[in-house]
């Protein structure tokens, strides 16, 4: 998949005090890429539809950066049936995050479906609000859960490539030290569709830097 005009992002820190997705010093909670675009069970056909796959490769370590990834059905396992209704109504705001160029972002929509016996999600910590004292509580017991929940942590090595479903794995990583003098951690990130007519126009364009 295309992005921005190429295969792929570089992910390395740089000095921006707001990104916090790319600066590195600050942790960088829970969330899905593309938090705003179509999920799975919303896709339409050229549509901007959140990938479905995320490949991230290492090209250079830091051994203090660790990524966390939960799955979606474990934080499903610490939540009440109550709350899971409520994160399925369209109570919800989400921003683009900070790395998009163009900012916009979209309201009234859930932060959780389900499709059969699947769970999909745009949960994105930094991004995510409600104004309605329901969807208020939803997202605090969801935080609540995915403190509870089980998680995998990885350091990226250089040469390590890791690939997960986007929508239904949600992914962090926490705090580092950054010199930003050419030598920090560096990352390679792409993303995959299971199908072309998922794409918009055979590609997915990405208003990111
Ligand atoms: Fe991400």
């Amino acid at each position: 998949m295309k992005i921005g005009g190429g295969m792929y992002r570089n992910i390395t820190p740089v000095k921006k005090q707001n990104m916090i997705g790319s600066h590195g010093t600050k942790n960088f909670y829970f969330h899905v890429d593309n938090p705003t675009y179509l999920l799975k069970p919303e896709y339409k056909e050229c549509s901007l539809n959140s990938p479905e796959i995320l490949v991230i490769l290492g090209l250079r370590s830091n051994p203090m950066a660790i990524t966390s990834l939960l799955a979606i059905d474990e934080v499903i396992k610490n939540l009440d049936k109550t709350t899971i209704d409520n994160l399925k109504k369209p109570i919800y705001t989400v921003r683009t995050p900070d790395s998009f160029d163009k900012k916009h972002e979209i309201k009234n929509i859930p932060i959780l479906y389900s499709y059969g016996t699947e769970y999909f999600t745009r949960f994105d910590y930094h991004n995510v609000s409600s104004c309605k004292e329901e969807g208020i509580k939803a997202l605090s017991n969801f935080i609540d859960a995915i403190s509870m929940s089980k998680k995998i942590e990885i350091c990226i090595d250089k040469g390590t490539m890791i690939i997960f479903k986007n929508q239904k794995i949600l992914h962090a990583r926490n705090e580092f030290t950054t010199n930003y003098d050419g030598y920090d951690r560096w990352l390679l990130r792409a993303y995959a569709m299971m199908s072309v007519k998922s794409l918009c126009h055979k590609q997915i364009i990405l208003d990111e830097r």
